[in-house]
């Protein structure tokens, strides 16, 4: 099996990583790590989202994020939009880039976005035709991909079949989500091959919660299937509101590490990003959950 060359990594710390903290985090400190995070390389980066502030209040502060950063040309700044009144905040804002998120579980769509898997499929219609109409790229999200915390199990012809929709609704990229972590390399595989036998292998990313640490290992795993986009999330920050017990995305040193490692190129300067996986992780005080970041950090220190 041949591995990519390269690989298009999506930072979600602030968004992902940032939607969970009990604290309000500072809109500068927010602004901070986006800026300091294009500064390391990272190529699209996942600003916040336009949802309700009464279901994510740490985001109520989206449009001042999008409108204090200095933005880095050739960096794509991305925000979540589960309708259209969060799309029409995030063009405001001048989101470069939106992102709609169903699941591949009815009864995690429901505690997610407060609707049915169809129901919401209907929603994101009239958000990928207006962003078609001012030409706004949409990122489709897939959650639940192997597993819900609600359901158990999620067969993969299911998730395939959420995955195929939106992508022919029009998204140009669909995220699998593990949202909760419990996907192994064999369930990850079976849930990726059902999805590339409907959507092709280059349009799907994998999206990893690292609750169980199988994160990496299920990159591995995808990469082995071709698969070249991933998310991430400095330090490995987050988890998911509607999801108990979910922790973060992988980190994406330790996935900088491992592409290095791989000799797959991703313009990110892995020294940098360490360096504001440990500041972010100091800032919002939660112990640094990068292997590979720790490790490089107390190697510069020594
Ligand atoms: P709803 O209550 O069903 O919405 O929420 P509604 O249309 O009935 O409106 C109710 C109120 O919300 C109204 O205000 C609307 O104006 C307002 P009121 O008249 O009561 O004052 N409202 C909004 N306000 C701001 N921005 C909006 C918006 N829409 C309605 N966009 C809704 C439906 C989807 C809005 C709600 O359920 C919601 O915001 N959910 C957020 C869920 C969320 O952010 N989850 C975390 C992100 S997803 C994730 O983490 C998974 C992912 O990482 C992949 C993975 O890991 O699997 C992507
Ligand atoms: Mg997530």
């Amino acid at each position: 099996m041949i591995l990519p060359t390269h690989v298009k990594i999506v930072e979600v710390g602030p968004r992902d990583g940032l939607q969970n903290e009990k604290q309000v985090v500072p809109s500068e400190t927010k602004i901070e790590l986006i800026e300091r995070l294009a500064a390391a390389g990272l190529p699209v980066i996942e600003a916040t989202s336009f949802v309700s502030p009464k279901w994510v209040p740490q985001m109520g502060d989206n449009a001042v994020v999008l409108a204090g950063i200095k933005r880095r040309p050739g960096v794509t700044y991305t925000a979540l939009t589960p309708n259209l009144k969060g799309f029409d905040g995030a063009v405001a804002a001048q989101a470069d880039e939106v992102a709609i998120f169903g699941a591949a579980s009815e009864a995690f769509s429901q505690k997610n976005i407060n609707c049915s898997i169809a129901e919401s499929l209907k929603r994101f219609e009239p958000v990928v035709s207006a962003a078609s109409a001012l030409e706004i790229p949409v990122r489709g999200y897939v959650s639940c991909v192997v597993g819900c915390p609600y359901e158990g199990v999620v067969a993969p012809e299911k998730t395939a079949e959420v995955a195929k929709i939106l992508f022919d609704m029009g998204c140009y990229e669909i995220s699998l989500g593990d949202t909760i972590g419990v996907g192994n390399p064999a369930s990850v595989a079976r849930m990726i091959d059902a999805c590339a036998r409907v959507v092709p292998i280059e349009k799907l990313a994998g999206h990893y919660h690292d609750t169980y640490g199988m994160a990496i290992a299920n990159i591995y795993a995808s990469l082995l299937q071709g698969m070249a986009v991933f998310d991430a999330s400095v330090a490995g920050i987050g988890g998911c509101p509607y999801a108990k017990g979910a922790s973060g995305n992988v980190a994406t040193e330790d996935v900088v590490y491992l592409l290095n490692g791989l000799g797959i190129e991703t313009g990110i300067d892995l020294g940098k990003l360490s360096a504001v996986g440990d500041w972010i992780s100091a800032t919002i005080g939660r112990p640094n959950g990068a292997k590979a970041g720790r490790a490089l950090c107390a190697r510069s220190v020594s």
